[in-house]
């Protein structure tokens, strides 16, 4: 990776650094992505799955197949791309995660400061008032309801819903104030999530992509590489390392 080191000489442990991260990067561990030729959206009807409509139509249906993706993510495991984001956030003092993912592998692999933009497949919550249920070991493959009568959901952002607000201005703020990015495994075709690259290059950082497949950022990208995750991080976490230490 030569082009990298030309890279790696302008930042320092002060950098701002950003991990912005999609499905592919948990695609190593056994996890599904949504839209490679076998991803879910491949399979399913997004609409009768990830959305208000669909659950409210056969919440059956919906709460299977998010149990059906919590069992699948629980016996799986992180993947050298989530540990080597652990080994940058020792190496970078000022460093986010800002994930589209909800499978919570970021977590379990030690990163720290992590925006989850699209919520968490292990928490509940209802569906009129909101209020959170932690169940990470409960099935959820029926219909419960909250004290206010409303229906119990996963706890992630479906088709037409918002972001949470909160989480959403600090990846905005994070980006407009990156040093550098690494983009990672995403599509970057579902906003307002695939703006955040756009924000960071237009405000000056250096971006890294990295993808097997060329994306709409690609073109825009300072170093945009075809590569999985769990081979290209910890190659890139190398360079930095041997410059930065
Ligand atoms: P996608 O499924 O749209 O894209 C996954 C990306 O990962 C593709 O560009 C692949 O080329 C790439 N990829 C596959 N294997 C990889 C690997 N080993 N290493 C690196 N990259 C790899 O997933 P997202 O971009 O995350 O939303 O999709 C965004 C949102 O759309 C998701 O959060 C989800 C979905 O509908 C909600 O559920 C709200």
């Amino acid at each position: 990776m030569a082009e990298t080191i030309t890279a790696t000489d302008r930042f320092h442990r002060d950098s701002r650094v950003i991990f912005f991260s999609g499905a592919g990067i948990s695609a190593e561990s056994g996890i599904s992505t949504f839209r490679d030729p076998e991803g879910h959206w491949s399979k399913y009807d997004p609409m009768k799955l990830a959305s208000q409509a669909g659950f409210l139509e056969d919440p059956d249906l919906v709460l299977n197949w998010y149990a059906d993706r919590r069992r699948a993510i629980n016996q799986a495991q992180p993947n050298a791309a989530h540990r080597s984001i652990s080994d940058f956030q020792k190496l970078f003092r000022d460093s986010v995660v800002i994930t589209q993912n909800v499978d919570g592998l970021h977590e379990r692999a030690g990163n720290r400061n992590i925006l989850e933009l699209h919520g968490n497949i292990h928490r509940h919550k209802c569906n009129s008032c909101g209020k959170n249920f932690e169940s990470p070991d409960i099935e959820m493959r029926t219909l419960n309801h909250c004290e206010c009568g409303g229906k119990i959901r996963p706890d992630v952002v479906w088709f037409g819903e918002s972001l949470p607000l909160q989480t959403l201005q600090n990846a905005f703020e994070a980006a407009q104030n990156c040093d550098l990015m690494f983009t990672i495994g995403t599509s970057t075709q579902i906003y307002p999530a695939a703006q955040l690259p756009f924000e960071a290059k237009s405000r000056g950082a250096f971006v890294i992509e990295i993808n097997p497949e060329p994306t709409p950022f690609s073109a825009q990208a300072d170093i945009s590489v075809r590569d999985d995750a769990g081979s290209a991080l910890p190659k890139f976490y190398e360079e930095f390392y041997a410059q930065i230490k």
